[in-house]
């Protein structure tokens, strides 16, 4: 079924998170090793951020690597750090002609130098596109995010320009990598695994969660369109009660 033409256009999420899983056992159904399904979700990817730039969903975040992943075979880490310094510097283009902004949240100094870099460029470059941002969140995990938001927010009450009784979500919410961004209103994972893994713990809050069975190299942009208009056929209630949204 073609979900494209069901999806309300007035009612877009403003940003949509998603957790690419899969692409392990893609390759292993494909008798190939694991890199190679890493590979195949960067089509996956194209997609993903192609949708949302023709929709019009302000930001796209994805899950590209946890902090958690470098404590996979070190080979594999290798293999997934050179295919991002390589997808970055060969997608620039197309994302200044597409009019997207890049953007990161995560430990990326802990990332190796020439990826550091590569990405630093291509973030630089970008700067000025209005359209879509897309955020890749690498070396990322909400826990090493908010336990960084509690060390600055520490030192600013060391340095005196805050008061412990002056915190609020708000200046919580300013110390996190995502400062700037509105919440994901929808958050999607592909592979049928029902978890977080570490994920904008503090940002899902109240996002509707939609989990799929497709692994992340299947994914394409009818699969995106089809949680979009799930989403919209949810009641998000915050709280309150049914009746209280409709008077
Ligand atoms: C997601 O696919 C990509 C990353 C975590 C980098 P996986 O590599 O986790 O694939 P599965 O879950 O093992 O199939
Ligand atoms: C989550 O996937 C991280 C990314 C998609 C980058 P994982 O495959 O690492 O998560 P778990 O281990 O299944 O929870
Ligand atoms: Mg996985």
């Amino acid at each position: 079924m073609e979900f494209k033409e069901k999806i309300n256009l007035e009612k877009l999420p403003k940003h949509i998170a998603i957790i690419m899983d899969g692409n392990g056992r893609w390759a292993k159904q494909q008798g190939e090793q694991r890199i190679f399904g890493h590979e195949n979700g960067v089509k996956s990817v194209r997609e993903a951020v192609e949708a949302c730039a023709e929709l019009g969903v302000k930001y796209l975040t994805l899950y590209a690597f946890s902090t958690e992943n470098w404590n996979r075979p070190q080979e594999e880490v290798i293999a997934l750090m050179q295919l991002l310094v390589h997808t970055i510097s060969a997608e620039t283009k197309t994302l200044n002609e597409n009019k997207i902004r890049l953007q990161a949240i995560g430990d990326l100094k802990s990332l190796p130098d020439d990826c550091y870099h590569e990405l630093q460029e291509a973030i630089e470059n970008t700067k000025n596109n209005t359209r879509t941002t897309l955020v890749l969140a690498l070396s990322y995990s909400s826990r090493w995010e908010i336990t960084n938001a509690v060390k600055q927010i520490a030192e600013q009450i060391e340095n005196k320009k805050l008061a412990a009784s002056e915190i609020t979500e708000e200046i919580i919410n300013a110390n996190l990598c995502t400062a700037d961004m509105p919440e994901p209103e929808l958050m999607i994972r592909t592979s049928g695994e029902h978890r977080i893994s570490n994920f904008l713990l503090w940002q899902l809050a109240y996002s509707e969660l939609y989990f799929t069975d497709k692994l992340w190299p299947d994914f394409r942009k009818n699969d995106l369109y089809e949680a979009i208009v799930d989403y919209q056929n949810r009641e998000r209630r915050f709280g309150k009660t049914s009746e209280q949204l409709i008077s």
